[in-house]
């Protein structure tokens, strides 16, 4: 099977008041095209760090990561952003939704950015923000919402585009166990049924369970 991403040796330091802290410690692992991967471990250990580093959002200390057999240290900061917007869907640990923008607007901006005309980007927007529950909240801002819902959101957001790949980092933490139950289905009805491929970080040992393999971060 072909390969989506694959990481050899991957390290990262960060350096706070001139000590060094490891988040990552040689870190191997290679997850197919339309395959899912849970990434585990106790908070602190790198989970959020290893996402950042695979949607390009920071490079590794050591190291390399390849996506479709390209290394994503070789592309440029443009480069990224286009593939990130074409190919990924991200939700960030703290949702970074754009605070001046209703979750409509949010959800269809990426559509958008991609060329998509604002009225069929709407729609597609409207109907993903439907599934995720939160059709009477279309017009809200980020401020006007619940955690949860805001949550909920930027899982609408990374979804819209039908990316390769969901990149996703406790996107259940904030949610009750009703609605985590009805994102966890919804997420892998779309991956199965969209073939996309799924990193996901997760405290949730059932959600994890589900998925295609796991990975410890706690054992490196
Ligand atoms: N930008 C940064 N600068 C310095 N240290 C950082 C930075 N980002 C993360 N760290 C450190 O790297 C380690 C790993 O952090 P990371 O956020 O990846 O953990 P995590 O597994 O996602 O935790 P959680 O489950 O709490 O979200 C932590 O010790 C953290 O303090
Ligand atoms: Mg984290």
């Amino acid at each position: 099977m072909s390969k989506l991403f694959e990481c050899i040796d991957v390290s990262k330091t960060f350096t706070i008041d001139k000590s060094p802290i490891e988040a990552l410690k040689k870190v191997n692992f290679d997850i197919s095209l339309n395959s899912s991967l849970g990434i585990i471990g106790p908070s602190g250990c790198g989970k959020s760090t290893l996402l950042n580093l695979l949607a390009g959002l920071d490079d590794p200390s050591s190291g390399k990561i390849i996506y479709k057999g390209s290394y994503i240290s070789s592309m440029t900061n443009d480069e990224r952003a286009i593939w990130r917007n074409e190919d990924l869907g991200f939700v960030y640990q703290f949702h970074h939704l754009l605070p001046e923008f209703t979750a409509l607007e949010n959800v269809s901006m990426s559509l958008q950015i991609s060329g998509v005309s604002k009225s069929n980007s709407f729609e597609r927007s409207e109907e993903i923000l439907e599934k995720v529950g939160l059709k009477e909240r279309i017009n809200h801002l980020p401020s006007e919402l619940s955690g949860g819902e805001r949550q909920r959101v930027a899982i609408a957001r990374s979804m819209v585009n039908e990316p390769t790949c969901l990149i996703m980092d406790e996107p259940t933490g904030d949610l009750d166990t009703n609605n985590a139950s009805i994102i966890i289905d919804l997420i892998l009805n779309l991956i199965e049924s969209k073939d996309i491929s799924l990193i996901l970080a997760t405290h949730d040992m059932v959600f994890a369970n589900l998925l295609d393999n796991i990975i410890d971060l706690s054992n490196g």
